[in-house]
C-alpha cells in the first residue's frame, strides 16, 4: 500500500513538472517584433508599461487592461486580440485585430506579453 501511495505521489510529481514546462522557451526575436507591433497598435489603450495606463486610459470603463499583471493563458489572450472584448464578454473597448493584424504579428504580440509578464518594464 505505501508503495502504491508513493508511485501515485511520484506520478504526481512528474505530472507537475510537465504542466510547469507546458510553454516552449520564449523566442526573444518574436517578442522584440512583437513590442514594435504593441507600440503601433495597443500603447494608447494599454500603455508604454503595458500596465493600462494609456493616454486613452482615462476615456475606458472598464478601464484597459494591465498585460503585465494578467492571470490570463496565451489562448485567452489570443482570442481577446483576436475577436475583441465582445467575444469573450468583456468590454467592447477592446477592439478586434483579426482582420487588421496577420497571424504572425499576434504570435509575435502573444511573445512580447509573455516577455513583459516575466520581466516587467
Ligand atoms: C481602444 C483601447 C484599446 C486598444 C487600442 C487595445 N486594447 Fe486591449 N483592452 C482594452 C480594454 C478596455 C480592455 C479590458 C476589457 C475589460 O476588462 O472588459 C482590454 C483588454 C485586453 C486584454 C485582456 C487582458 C486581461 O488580463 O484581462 C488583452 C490581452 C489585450 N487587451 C491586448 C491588447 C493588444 C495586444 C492590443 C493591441 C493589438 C490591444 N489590447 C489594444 C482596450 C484596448
Amino acid at each position: 500500500m505505501t508503495r502504491l501511495l508513493l508511485a501515485s505521489g511520484c506520478a504526481l510529481l512528474a505530472l507537475a513538472a510537465l504542466a510547469a514546462e507546458a510553454l516552449p522557451p520564449l523566442d526573444e526575436p518574436a517578442a522584440t517584433r512583437g513590442s514594435a507591433v504593441y507600440s503601433h497598435y495597443c500603447v494608447l489603450c494599454h500603455g508604454e508599461k503595458a500596465d493600462g495606463k494609456g493616454v486613452a486610459a482615462k476615456t475606458y470603463r472598464p478601464p484597459p487592461a494591465n498585460l503585465v499583471a494578467s492571470v490570463y493563458p496565451d489562448a485567452y489572450k489570443e482570442r481577446i486580440i483576436r475577436e475583441g472584448g465582445s467575444a469573450v464578454g468583456r468590454s467592447p473597448y477592446m477592439p478586434p485585430w483579426g482582420k487588421e493584424l496577420s497571424d504572425q504579428q499576434i504570435a509575435d504580440l502573444l511573445a512580447y506579453l509573455r516577455r513583459i509578464k516575466a520581466n516587467p518594464a
